[in-house]
C-alpha cells in the first residue's frame, strides 16, 4: 500500500491506496491557526506531527493494508517558512502562505528585476522569501541562528526520513527558485542573505527523497523499506491527483480560494500578469495557475449577510440566464490574480429597488467566474490553450455555477466521477512513482468523467459583454478605495 498526506491549512488529511492506486480509506486530524497580530498566520510545527501520527494510528487500526506500506508522499500548503536551528529544532512557530506581515519586505524584494527574471513570478507577500527578510529585520537574533529553512511538506519530509530534502513544485514558491532551471538560484538567496547551506536538497517531487527512519517504520509496525517522496505543493499535487500533467490538461477548483489550472510541457512564465508558473510535481513539466482569494468564500458571505445557507441561494435560479445590471467584484479579501492587489476590496454595484437575493447570488456566482476568466485570459497569453478544465472543489456541486463558469469562461467543465482524486490522492500517487510501482504516465491517470456542462452558446456574448464591464469597473473601484 502507499500513503498519500495532504499537510493542508486547517488539518491534515490521509489517505491509504492499495498497490493498483485504488483508495482504501482516509482519515483526517485537525489543527489551529493563530493569529496574533493583524495579518498574521501561524502554526507550530509540532502539530503537524501531533496529527500525523494520530492519522497513522487511525489508518492502522482500520486497513491491515498498512503493514504492506512501501511509499509515502507529502503534499503541503505552499510558501510557508520553517525556521530551523542548528539541530534541527524549530526557531519560532511557521509563518504561513496566507500571512501578509511581510508585504513591505515582498515589495522591495519584487522590485529587484533578479526575482521576476529568475522566478518567473512576482514575489508575492505570502511566498517565503519575503518572511526570512521580515525575521532578518525584525526578530534577527532567530534569523542569525536559522540553519534551515524548510517549507511544510520538506519538514514533514525530515521527520519522516532524517533528511532535508524537498521538492521543486513547492520550492517554486519560495521565490528563491530558478524556475526554468529548476534549481536554487544562489544570487536570490544572497540578495535576502541566505545561502544554499539553508535550504533542502531539491528533488523532483515523484522523486525519491529517501526512506522512511528505521525508529518511525518500527513503531508503525513496518517491515519492508518504505520510500519518500520528494511531494509536492498542494495544488501540483492536485492536478496529479486528476491526471492533469501535460498541455491541455488543467482543473477549476472552486474551494475557498479559486484555482484556475493549466499543465505546461515547458516554461512560459507570464509574471506580469501575476499568474504563478511553477514546476510540476514531475520532470520536465511546469504548471501555470490563476489565484483568486475569495471563491466559496464570496458565497459565504452572502449567506452570512443574508442569513441563508449557500446551498439555499443557488438550488433555485433556474436555468441560466443571461448576466443582469448587478456586478459584484470578488474581492473580499484583496486579489492575486490578475491584480497583486492586496489592499483592494469587493463592491456590488448596480441594484436597483426591485433587486432581490437570486439577483445577488447571480451577481456574486458571475463575478468569482468573471475573476476566473481574468486568469484564462491570462494563461492564455502565454499560449495555454487548455480544452477542458475539470470542476473540483465544493463549490463545484452548483449546476447553476458550473454554467456560469463555462459560459464565462467559453470553456467545458468536465466533472469527475465521486470518489478521492485531491492533493492526497496525488501524494500518494507520487509515493508510488518514486517507490517503483510505476510511471507517471502509469500511475497519474485522469478519474472518470461522469459528465460535461458545455459554454451557451446563446449566452456567450452576454457574458462577454458583462465581462468587459466587470474589467473596467475594477479600477473605477480601486480609484475610490
Ligand atoms: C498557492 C497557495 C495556496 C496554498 C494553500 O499559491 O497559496 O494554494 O498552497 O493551500
Amino acid at each position: 500500500s502507499y500513503l498519500g498526506i495532504d499537510l493542508g491549512t486547517s488539518g491534515l488529511r490521509a489517505l491509504l491506496v492499495d498497490d493498483a492506486g485504488r483508495p482504501l480509506g482516509a482519515t483526517e486530524r485537525h489543527y489551529g491557526v493563530a493569529h496574533p497580530h493583524a495579518g498574521w498566520s501561524e502554526q507550530d510545527p509540532a502539530d503537524w506531527i501531533t496529527a500525523f501520527q494520530g492519522a497513522v494510528a487511525d489508518l492502522r487500526a482500520a486497513h491491515p493494508e498498512f503493514a504492506d506500506l512501501r511509499g509515502i508522499g507529502v503534499a503541503g500548503h505552499m510558501h510557508g517558512a520553517c525556521a530551523l536551528d542548528g539541530a534541527d529544532r524549530v526557531l519560532r512557530p511557521a509563518i504561513l502562505w496566507n500571512d501578509t506581515r511581510s508585504h513591505a519586505e515582498a515589495a522591495v524584494l519584487d522590485a529587484d528585476p533578479r526575482f521576476r527574471a529568475l522566478t518567473g513570478n512576482i514575489v508575492f507577500p505570502g511566498f517565503t522569501a519575503p518572511k526570512l527578510a521580515w525575521m532578518a529585520a525584525h526578530e534577527p537574533d532567530l534569523f542569525a541562528q536559522a540553519a534551515r529553512v524548510l517549507l511544510p511538506a520538506a519538514y514533514l519530509n525530515l521527520w519522516l526520513t532524517g533528511e532535508a530534502v524537498g521538492d521543486l513544485s513547492d520550492a517554486s514558491g519560495t521565490a528563491w527558485l530558478d524556475t526554468g532551471g529548476r534549481d536554487w538560484s544562489d544570487d536570490l538567496l544572497a540578495a535576502t542573505g541566505m545561502t544554499r547551506a539553508q535550504m533542502p536538497r531539491l528533488v523532483e517531487g515523484s522523486g525519491a527523497a529517501g526512506q522512511l527512519r528505521a525508529d518511525l517504520a518500527a513503531e508503525w509496525g513496518l517491515s519492508a523499506p518504505v520510500t519518500v517522496a520528494g511531494g509536492a505543493g498542494d495544488n501540483a499535487a492536485a492536478a496529479c491527483g486528476i491526471g492533469a500533467m501535460a498541455e491541455g490538461a488543467g482543473f477549476v477548483s472552486l474551494g475557498t480560494s479559486g484555482v484556475l489550472l493549466a499543465a505546461r510541457d515547458g516554461y512560459a512564465p507570464a509574471p506580469d500578469t501575476a499568474l504563478h508558473s511553477f514546476c510540476h510535481a514531475v520532470p520536465g513539466r511546469w504548471y501555470q495557475m490563476g489565484v483568486m482569494l475569495a471563491a466559496t468564500d464570496s458565497l459565504n458571505w452572502l449567506g452570512r449577510v443574508t442569513g441563508a445557507k449557500p446551498a439555499a441561494l443557488t438550488a433555485d435560479l433556474g436555468p441560466l440566464r443571461a448576466p443582469g445590471a448587478v456586478r459584484f467584484l470578488p474581492y473580499l479579501s484583496g486579489e492575486r490574480t490578475p491584480h497583486n492587489d492586496p489592499a483592494i476590496r469587493a463592491s456590488l454595484t448596480g441594484m436597483a429597488a426591485a433587486t432581490d437575493r437570486d439577483d445577488l447570488t447571480r451577481a456574486v456566482l458571475e463575478g468569482v467566474a468573471f475573476g476566473l476568466a481574468d486568469s484564462l485570459a491570462a494563461l492564455q497569453s502565454t499560449g495555454a490553450q487548455p480544452t477542458q478544465l475539470m470542476a473540483i472543489g465544493g463549490g463545484a456541486r452548483s449546476e447553476y455555477w458550473l454554467q456560469v463558469i463555462a459560459t464565462a469562461l467559453d470553456v467545458t467543465l468536465t466533472l469527475p466521477e465521486d470518489g478521492e482524486f485531491g492533493a492526497a490522492l496525488g501524494a500518494a500517487r507520487l509515493g508510488m512513482v518514486a517507490a517503483g510501482a510505476g510511471t507517471v504516465d502509469q500511475v497519474m491517470t485522469p478519474p472518470r468523467v461522469t459528465r460535461h456542462v458545455a459554454p451557451d452558446p446563446a449566452l456567450r456574448d452576454a457574458f462577454a459583454q458583462a465581462h468587459a464591464d466587470f474589467r473596467a469597473a475594477y479600477p473605477a473601484i480601486r480609484s475610490v478605495q
